[in-house]
């Protein structure tokens, strides 16, 4: 593999950090399998014995309620033999985990709990105290506000101090409920992307591409919005999340990014999402009934679009949105797409969610196809011999610097500032190991 600084450098990065399976494998055993990584939500598994199985870079997990209401993060493999314990994306296994193979059982933290006709290992280092007969846990799982995350490593940050101020994630989407609370819709949608996942990383803080990429969709949803607001006096919010994307160019620059440390970053709210209809009012009430005027109107106004988690979250706090990347190969990315349901609001204000989740997120969007045949292309033409460097020089040199943040100058939030500081993020992963 090439040295690190021979790939990255402050205002640009070598091609071969999107193509190189060499690069790629690093990053799974360097990144992935040592920070920590979103499993799920706990309304996911609300009962004893339910389990989703998930990737955590290249290890095959589950993520399994246990008996005692803990949230249990395992490999997703039988001592035995190997086999795969779960081979569903999700259900319940009852009290125990039990292999298809020999039968081998095992309790939900993973201990084994029989191993049938066991007289015939009598003799052999295999005694059911031996670890070797229990499936592996996490080295370490940890949750923040129903957000459940595990790492492989038991050294690194706390689950805290690795979210630092991207908390603001989880805290804005929970706090947009009375009760402070949000529960997962468990209808995940899967989509493979076929590229590099830092496209999709890169592309969440890219204020640049939408009135480019997303002006198919974004003019003829504003021509529509505009006539109906004519003939009706208002539209549908939902022609707002898509028109919102044909912005001018001088509206985007004056959309600032925040870029925080470890890569992680927030681009600041562009869309207006507090409409006057009698459905936002008694939502807005229910806010202040539950938190006092004050506090109500700080949950309400936060300043976020979305909130990037490094190296593979994309959370829409303010519409319950939330993105994950589980990488696959250098040209291979898996996401899943998820929504959640604010718990205590009228059921108008789910609906909202509902529209951004199909209209911008779901497989079937106007708004994502687009960046994926983007991603492809980007995909393509890095795997040429067009060019080495992929450029990250727009504003270089111009950013504010604010304790351990970076911001964009005001009037040029479409720098290539966040590019910048996922690179120098995952430079410094890498260079850990
Ligand atoms: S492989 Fe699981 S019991 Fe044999
Ligand atoms: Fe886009």
């Amino acid at each position: 593999m090439p040295s690190l600084s021979a790939l990255v450098e402050p205002d640009r990065v070598h091609r071969t950090v999107y193509t190189d399976p060499a690069i790629f494998d690093a990053e799974m055993a360097h990144i992935f399998e040592k920070v920590w990584v979103y499993c799920g939500h706990e309304s996911q598994v609300p009962n004893a014995g339910d389990y989703w199985t998930l990737q955590i870079g290249r290890q095959p997990m589950v993520m399994v309620r246990d008996r005692d209401r803990s949230i249990r993060v395992l490999y997703n493999r039988c001592p035995h033999r190997g086999v795969q314990l779960c081979g569903n994306q999700k259900g319940n296994t009852g009290s125990a985990f039990v292999c298809s193979y020999h039968a081998w059982t095992f309790h939900l933290d993973g201990r084994v709990r029989a191993i049938p006709l066991m007289k015939a290992y009598d003799g052999t280092r295999l005694t059911p105290d031996n670890p070797d007969c229990s499936m592996k846990p996490a080295a370490r799982v940890d949750s923040y506000r129903g957000f459940v995350f595990a790492s492989l490593s038991a050294e690194g940050p706390s689950l805290p101090d690795f979210l630092g101020d991207a908390r603001v994630a989880f805290d804005d989407m929970c706090d947009r409920s009375p009760v402070g609370e949000v529960e997962a819709v468990p209808v995940c949608h899967r989509v493979i992307q076929q590229s590099n996942w830092k496209f999709f990383m890169e592309n969440q803080l890219d204020s640049l591409h939408p009135s480019v990429t997303h002006q198919s969709t974004g003019v003829p949803a504003r021509r529509i919005e505009n006539r109906l607001k004519a003939e009706a006096g208002q539209a549908p919010l939902f022609f707002h999340y898509l028109s919102a994307f044909a912005s001018s160019f001088d509206q985007w620059d004056s959309v600032q990014t925040v870029n925080l440390p470890r890569g992680h970053g927030v681009l600041k709210a562009y869309m207006g999402l507090r409409p006057t209809d009698p459905d936002t009012a008694a939502y807005e009430a229910l806010m202040r009934q539950a938190y006092g005027a004050e506090k109500a109107e700080q949950f309400l106004s936060r300043s976020i679009h979305h909130v990037l988690v490094y190296p593979y979250l994309s959370v829409q706090s303010p519409l319950q949105q939330l993105r994950c990347l589980r990488p696959l190969a250098p040209d291979r990315t898996l996401s899943e797409i998820w929504h959640f349901r604010l718990k205590g609001v009228p059921e108008a204000i789910y609906r909202r969610s509902l529209w951004y989740f199909n209209l911008v997120n779901s497989p079937a969007t106007m708004i994502n196809a687009d960046d994926l045949e983007n991603f492809w292309k980007c995909q393509q033409g890095l795997s040429s011999d067009g060019g080495d460097w992929v450029s990250f020089h727009r504003h270089h040199g111009r950013d504010i610097a604010r304790g351990d943040m970076i911001e964009t100058a005001p009037g040029m939030g479409t720098s290539e500032a966040p590019m910048r500081n996922q690179m120098k993020a995952w430079a410094e992963l890498m260079a850990r190991a």
